[in-house]
């Protein structure tokens, strides 16, 4: 059974993976200051993970409106949004799908998130709805006019902030054949062995090139380590883990456990930051913070990242509005836990 449109292979094999500032101007209408950090050269931008929740979708909800009253009492201007995948359980339909201006548009409202919102696809975008793929949907709708919705091609890099950027990141679609070789369980498709070993030498040739920025953040949907359900994954520990020790990425974000984590292991230059706490059912931990931490948490959140050119912090947030973890990272790796 074919697995991947057509469209998404020619993206994918597109070597457009780069947004330019100049390609980012339009959509960037807002880049203002923040007060958090208190300089003049700081960017701010939030992330979630496991969000485009069925049903009612209260929990989602309510984080969305958590996101909304921090960043009003915190006087932030994002630069972008960061959605790790699992963008839409259930049936998503097409581009026109009342979903899209429900769950998407005015969940995350452009009065207050004026800016992009850069998309990667989880193992829940890889279902197919009456034989279309979901995330080739949400690649299409990357295409409609107005939204701010970003999705380029199955793995892009952009520059952020678009102007006098701070950090390269690099996206990532981590639905990477299952152990056995297959690319579909149950409902659940991936992308072919040839487009894994496509992206592995992308992101290969990708950390090859000059970093202009401070900072490297490499993310994708699927953590490499976890201490939720889904544990630890060995594909990635053996295909990305090596890369982001050799260019000494700064974080690794991910979603796919429905909890907020931190992990670090003693002599890695990264920072392992799962958020998945968007709005999706959540997940009993499974390795307890104090066996393997510094911190996972089992609540409904989101996370801001806060960078200039001398400091990197990311901090957890509750559906409450309450920063229940925060670290920063220099240019260097130097980590400083704050709580
Ligand atoms: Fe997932």
């Amino acid at each position: 059974m074919q697995h991947f449109s057509s469209n998404s292979r020619r993206q994918f094999l597109r070597q457009t993976l780069a947004f330019s500032a100049a390609s980012l101007a339009g959509a960037l209408t807002s880049c203002g200051k923040g007060i958090i950090g208190g300089a003049s050269d700081v960017a701010h931008l939030l992330m979630l993970g496991d969000w485009g929740a069925t049903g009612q979708h209260l929990d989602q909800a309510a984080v969305a409106a958590a996101m909304q009253t921090y960043t009003r009492t915190h006087v932030l201007n994002h630069q972008a949004l960061l959605m790790l995948g699992d963008n839409f359980y259930g049936e998503l339909g097409s581009t026109s799908s009342s979903r899209w201006k429900n769950q998407f548009e005015d969940m995350y409202p452009r009065s207050i998130f004026n800016c992009p919102a850069y998309a990667i696809p989880g193992n829940h975008d890889y279902i197919q709805d009456n034989g279309i793929l979901r995330y080739d949907v949400e690649l299409q709708y990357a295409k409609t006019m107005q939204t701010r919705w970003t999705m380029p091609s199955q793995c892009y890099r952009f520059l952020f902030p678009a102007l006098d950027p701070l950090v390269t990141f690099i996206a990532l679609d981590s639905n990477i054949p299952y152990a056995d070789g297959s690319t579909q369980s149950g409902g659940f498709f991936t992308m072919s062995a040839a487009q894994k070993a496509a992206q592995l030498q992308w992101l290969s040739d990708e950390l090859k090139k000059p970093l202009d920025t401070p900072f490297l953040i490499v993310m994708a949907h699927h953590p490499i380590y976890s201490d939720g359900p889904h544990g630890d994954n060995q594909s990635l520990i053996d295909d990305w883990d090596p890369l982001l020790r050799q260019h000494r990425a700064h974080v690794y974000l991910a979603g796919h456990d429905h909890d907020l984590q931190h992990l670090e292991f003693e002599g890695h230059p990264t920072s392992f930051f799962c958020s998945g706490g968007g709005g999706s059912d959540l997940y009993n931990l499974r390795i307890p913070s104090d066996k393997r931490g510094p911190y996972a948490v089992k609540t409904f959140g989101f996370s801001h990242l806060e960078v200039t050119k001398s400091l990197l912090t990311l901090r957890h947030v509750d559906q409450n509005g309450n920063i229940i973890h925060a670290f920063t990272k220099t240019p260097d790796n130097e980590l400083k836990l704050i709580t």
